[in-house]
């Protein structure tokens, strides 16, 4: 490139940054600033000898968008019909899914700084401790630096966040929080070190206490968290709010702390196209495209690729490394034929009949039904007994799962989902009315599908397809004899057939669940921390296999999904691979 244009371009690309000048070169490359990219960079910036510049495909952030930091505007947007989205959603849509009554499912992800907590319920809990194990074995044993017991990363997951108690001042007596005053699980006080402020709701679903008592009724202990290592019985839960301004918090957070570094450049409104390496294989710059121009720069240490769960792999297809027939079919010189980038890809689903409710006898009188609807301060957590595993034997491969793993996820919420088409649809025409619903979720978070992500185009710019490799599926697997269906029918069939009672066959009632379930939007996996003999993508220091220099650092990296909500574990990975870095190089 001409140096006149070059200069041009690096003028323009500053236009569209935070800070003041993009450089021809810097010693970290994070692709995606969104949960894991802005948390990595932020952190690696803290060292003031290194240089970072951070890619991100739009300039929408967590924080200039009040459709994303109002707590419950996650609403909008992220239903299942592709009408429903926004600006700064990617708006994947997946194709026709059998095991969703062939259902193309738009699939919300968040564009922007923060990403896709830009449309978050802000649920905060950690894993089991034992569920762990699936990583320690995944990547091999305890042999490998460094390892990742929950004694390993619990130092990580504690890191980023500070907690506000609960202010009980505000809630009515019946909805009382109690929380977990031994801070174990929130031990960070300072938080000029600590980013991410955590805390609970101020407004409490008196519905979730007596749903609460109903819990109890049936023998569900209460817990007192849900991030000191086991999920077990029911308790309102931790959630990513700042109690200084009411919003929800994110990892633009970290980005604001380091804001005033001037070590690091967020790049707006550039799309990474591809990561390029020497002969050697080590990655030395990166391509990307803003509006109007195609740039190159630069890179001397490491290129971390955060792009997400659908685009991290596709980034590395797309730099050559992936299965190397995928990649002939769209022209993409084969660098590394690592069969397994875009595979293995997991997910949580869930479903819900939803109730009418008598508004006067809850305190929702001066609330909008809209805005609370899913600020689901409320969950449970459920192991199915032995006993009623062994009566059916699509359920046996639940025994296989480490002790405290739980089966099902119970997540209360005021509003109703319908068929998860359009949520503010669905809770706008009834309100006006003046009806109102309330409802239990129910999760599956021990899921047996495994489904992929594979190239649509040889360009960034063109979404992946999010399929299930040949069979064009969604394997979301609530076929007649799988232990998915069989737990959601176990969940739902007396309310289903108590509202319709010409629902009642097993073939009446998964039509009327796969119509409506719906991804819990925890997609990962799809660039595995696995030996690479087992169709692994990443070794156990986050490292793409093969190449020198690039790290895999988000939800994509999990070797498999873990029972709950990911984002802990993405600020942890994030926080781990932060400091990893600079010793592995
Ligand atoms: C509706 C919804 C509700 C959720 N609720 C919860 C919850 O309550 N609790 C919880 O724990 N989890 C929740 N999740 C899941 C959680 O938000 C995600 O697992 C997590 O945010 C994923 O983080 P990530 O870093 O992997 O990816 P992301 O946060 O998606 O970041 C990827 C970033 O990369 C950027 N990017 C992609 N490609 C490129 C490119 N080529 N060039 C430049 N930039 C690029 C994207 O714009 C994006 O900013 C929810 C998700 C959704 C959709
Ligand atoms: C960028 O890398 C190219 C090729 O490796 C090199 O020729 C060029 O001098 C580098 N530019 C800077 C600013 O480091
Ligand atoms: C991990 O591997 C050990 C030893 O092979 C095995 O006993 C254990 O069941 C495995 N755990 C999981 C969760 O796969
Ligand atoms: C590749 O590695 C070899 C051996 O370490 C080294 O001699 C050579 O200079 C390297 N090539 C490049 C392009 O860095
Ligand atoms: C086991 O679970 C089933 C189904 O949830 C329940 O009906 C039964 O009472 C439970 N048995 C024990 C011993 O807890
Ligand atoms: C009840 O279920 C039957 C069979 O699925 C369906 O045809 C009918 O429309 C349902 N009725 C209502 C009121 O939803
Ligand atoms: C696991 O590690 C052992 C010992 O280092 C090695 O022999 C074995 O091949 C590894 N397995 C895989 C699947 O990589």
């Amino acid at each position: 490139m001409a140096l006149g244009l070059r200069f041009f371009v690096i003028a323009l690309a500053a236009s569209s940054t935070l800070t003041a000048a993009v450089l021809q070169s810097y010693d970290y490359i994070v692709i995606g600033a969104g949960t894991a990219g802005a948390t990595i960079a932020a952190r690696i910036v803290e060292d003031p000898s290194v240089t970072v510049a951070v890619l991100e495909a739009s300039d929408s952030s967590a924080e200039n968008n009040p459709l994303a930091f109002i707590p419950g505007a996650d609403t909008i947007s992220i239903g299942s019909s592709p009408l429903d989205t926004v600006s700064y959603d990617w708006n994947f849509v997946t194709i026709p899914q059998t095991g969703a009554a062939n259902r193309k499912m738009h699939y919300a992800r968040g564009k922007g700084i923060g990403g896709t907590l830009q449309h978050n319920f802000m649920i905060y809990q950690r894993p089991t401790s034992d569920s762990f194990s699936y990583w320690i074995n995944a990547t091999n044993g305890t042999d490998f630096l460094p390892g990742w017991s929950w004694n390993d990363v619990y130092p990580y997951f504690i890191k980023s966040i500070i907690l506000s108690p609960p202010d009980n001042s505000l809630h009515r007596a019946a909805a009382t929080l109690k929380y977990n005053s031994i801070p174990a699980a929130y031990p960070e006080t300072d938080n000029t070190k600590v980013p991410l402020p955590i805390g609970f709701a101020n407004f409490a679903f008196e519905y979730s206490a007596t749903l609460q008592s109903a819990f109890n009724e049936l023998q569900y202990p209460n817990a007192l968290d849900f991030s000191s290592s086991t999920l077990n019985g029911v308790q309102y839960d931790t959630s990513t709010l700042d109690h200084s301004n009411g919003h929800c918090s994110s990892s633009q957070y970290f980005i604001n702390n380091a804001q005033k570094l001037s070590n690091l450049h967020i790049i707006t409104n550039t799309m990474a196209q591809k990561i390029n390496f020497d002969s050697n294989k080590t990655a030395i710059s990166v391509t990307y495209t803003s509006l109007l121009s195609t740039v190159m720069i630069n890179v001397t240490r490491e290129v971390i690729v955060s792009a997400g769960v659908f685009q991290s792999p596709q980034l590395l297809m797309l730099s050559g490394i992936g299965p190397s027939a995928q990649l002939q079919k769209f022209n993409i010189p084969v660098l590394v034929d690592l069969p397994g980038v875009g595979q293995n890809l997991q997910d949580h689903v869930f479903f819900s009949p939803g109730y009418e409710i008598n508004p006067s006898i809850y305190q929702f009188g001066h609330e909008t039904q809209i805005l609370n609807l899913l600020v689901a301060d409320f969950l449970g957590w459920q192991k199915l007994n032995e006993t009623f595993i062994s009566t059916k034997p699509e359920l046996s491969v639940l025994s296989t799962y480490p002790p405290l793993w739980p089966h099902i996820e119970y997540i209360s919420a005021g509003g109703l989902i319908g068929k998860f088409t359009d949520l503010l649809v669905a809770n706008a025409a009834p309100a006006l009315i003046n009806k109102f619903y309330y409802l239990l979720l129910g999760a599956l978070v021990a899921p047996q599908s495994r489904r992929s992500v594979t190239l649509a185009s040889n360009s960034a710019s063109t979404l992946p397809v999010i399929d299930l490799q040949q069979t064009k599926q969604f394997q979301l697997r609530c076929s007649g004899r799988s232990a998915e269906f069989s737990i959601p029918l176990h969940l739902c069939r007396s309310e289903i057939t108590a509202r319709n009672s010409s629902q009642s066959t097993d073939a009446q009632l998964l039509s009327v669940i796969q119509n409506s379930l719906q991804s819990v939007w925890h997609a990962s996996c799809t660039c595995a921390m696995q030996p690479r003999s087992n169709n692994g993508v990443l070794d156990p220091y986050l490292r793409a296999y093969g190449v020198n220099g690039v790290h895999v650092v988000d939800a994509s990296s999990f070797p498999s999904l873990l029972p709950g909500h990911p984002q802990s574990v993405v600020y942890m990975l994030a926080e781990r691979a932060a400091v990893m870095r600079p010793l592995t190089g």
